[in-house]
């Protein structure tokens, strides 16, 4: 019989991942030793750099997204979260998996406005002249047409009481379909600014893109059966109900929705992460969302259906690009991408919320049954003996002698290894 992905040795998993995707030989030199991106590349990307800084690359199993079986790269440093979302995506395949979208991929830019007499008069005298300025951005980046997007609405906020008086906000919305979008809204806006100062005779300070993209929402829906949640002693029930109180307290108080959302963040940010995407933008569009109502809540809702089973949603702000940057240059990324089949950005975003929605349901079923720690503890303890200097063939045996012990320690765990190597000398 054959093993199962987390029992097979790293080549073995290499082979299984290229027998079940289209990666070649070729792509899969992305994920050897030395294989990914280079300090060249590297060079050519940031500044002043020194060298390379490697992270865990895992696989997370299991998921069906709008009926498609996918395999999703997920790059992290903390144990727990690439078993944590196989599993409950092993759950929702039972009920087909999860369902998800997105909205459009419509950026938003901004222009700020000062120095202005009569906010509301100017941002009259911008709409009045919408269409010919949406126009001339348009004929200023042609190209982005060609694949379907473009600018598609200019609109005017007054924000009447600011630390320096009021001032008018002017948002250029553009579709900026598989890009990230953000080069193309800047230039955009920069190309914009004058013809704004012009028509009122403000001054344009800000031209820059929002990262609270909720123009560009990705969710997903899924749905658990109530007996598939069962284990050891607690029922089903019980911990559909548990992990329903759980989000509640999440959508009440921001102290824990901060900690519901990183956990959901840990999902999401790991296939950012593994697609060379903007992390720190997706991070901030997600918080800023989750605030929208004016508290800060929960990004996901959990519900009981009808039949009693575990209903699950999760929106957010997800601004991605599968076209320039990172993307096409870091070699593990075009792997990656290629490894989850996705043709578009929507496809990519459409994963990573169901990705979100399955580390949060994984973190509510822990913390509202046996608690976080169980399920940690041998993960942690295999860190702890790394820490300690295990070597990896060893760090297994280390691990589960502490658990034993209950006494998960740096101190223990090299004790343990220097019991060990003292007796290798014998
Ligand atoms: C840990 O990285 C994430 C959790 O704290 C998330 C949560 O509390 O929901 C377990």
């Amino acid at each position: 019989m054959t093993r199962k992905f987390y029992q097979q040795s790293l080549s073995e998993r290499l082979e299984t991942i290229a027998a079940k995707t289209t990666l070649t030989p070729e792509d899969l030199q992305a994920y050897q030793k030395d294989g990914g991106l280079n300090q060249e590349t590297a060079n050519a990307m940031v500044e002043n750099v020194v060298g390379l800084y490697s992270l865990p690359l895992g696989i997370a199993q299991n998921f069906m997204v709008n009926g498609r079986e996918v395999l999703v790269p997920m790059v992290i440093e903390e144990p727990s979260v690439v078993a944590g979302v196989s599993f409950m995506a092993k759950l929702a395949k039972a009920s087909g998996g999860f369902e998800a979208g997105m909205t459009s991929q419509e950026m938003i830019g901004q222009l700020q406005v000062l120095d202005l007499p009569d906010p509301n008069a100017a941002a009259k005298s911008v709409l009045a002249h919408k269409d010919e300025l949406l126009q001339a951005v348009s004929n200023f980046h042609p190209s982005i047409q060609k694949y379907g997007g473009g600018p598609r609405d200019l609109q005017a906020r007054i924000l009447p009481e600011t630390e320096i008086g009021p001032m008018l906000i002017i948002h250029l919305i553009v579709d900026v379909q598989d890009a990230m979008g953000a080069n193309i809204i800047n230039s955009m806006l920069e190309f914009l600014a004058p013809k704004i100062e012009n028509l009122t005779s403000g001054c344009v300070r800000l031209r820059i893109l929002s990262n609270l993209a909720d123009r560009r929402l990705a969710w997903a829906h899924t749905r658990i059966a109530c007996q598939n949640l069962a284990f050891n002693n607690f029922s089903g029930e019980e911990v559909r109900d548990g992990i329903i109180e759980a989000w509640a307290f999440a959508e009440a108080d921001p102290y824990r929705a901060a900690t519901h959302n990183k956990g959901v963040m840990n999902g999401i940010d790991a296939v950012v992460l593994a697609t060379a995407n903007d992390w720190r933008a997706v991070e901030a569009g997600a918080h800023a969302y989750a605030a929208r109502s004016g508290q800060y809540r929960s990004l996901t809702h959990w519900s009981k259906a009808e039949n009693g089973d575990l209903l699950g949603s999760i929106e957010l702000p997800m601004a991605l690009g599968i076209v320039g940057g990172a993307t096409k240059v870091h070699p593990t990324a075009k792997a990656n991408l290629k490894l989850m089949g996705v043709q578009s950005v929507t496809e990519l975003g459409e994963i990573i919320a169901a990705v979100g929605l399955a580390q949060n349901l994984a973190a509510l079923r822990a913390l509202a049954t046996e608690g976080i720690q169980q399920g940690h503890m041998s993960l942690h303890a295999r860190q702890v003996a790394l820490a300690a200097g295990a070597k990896p063939d060893q760090a297994d045996k280390v691990a589960a002698q502490m658990v034993a012990e209950k006494n998960i320690k740096l101190a223990r765990a090299l004790e343990i290894l220097t019991q060990w190597n003292g007796r290798s000398h014998d």
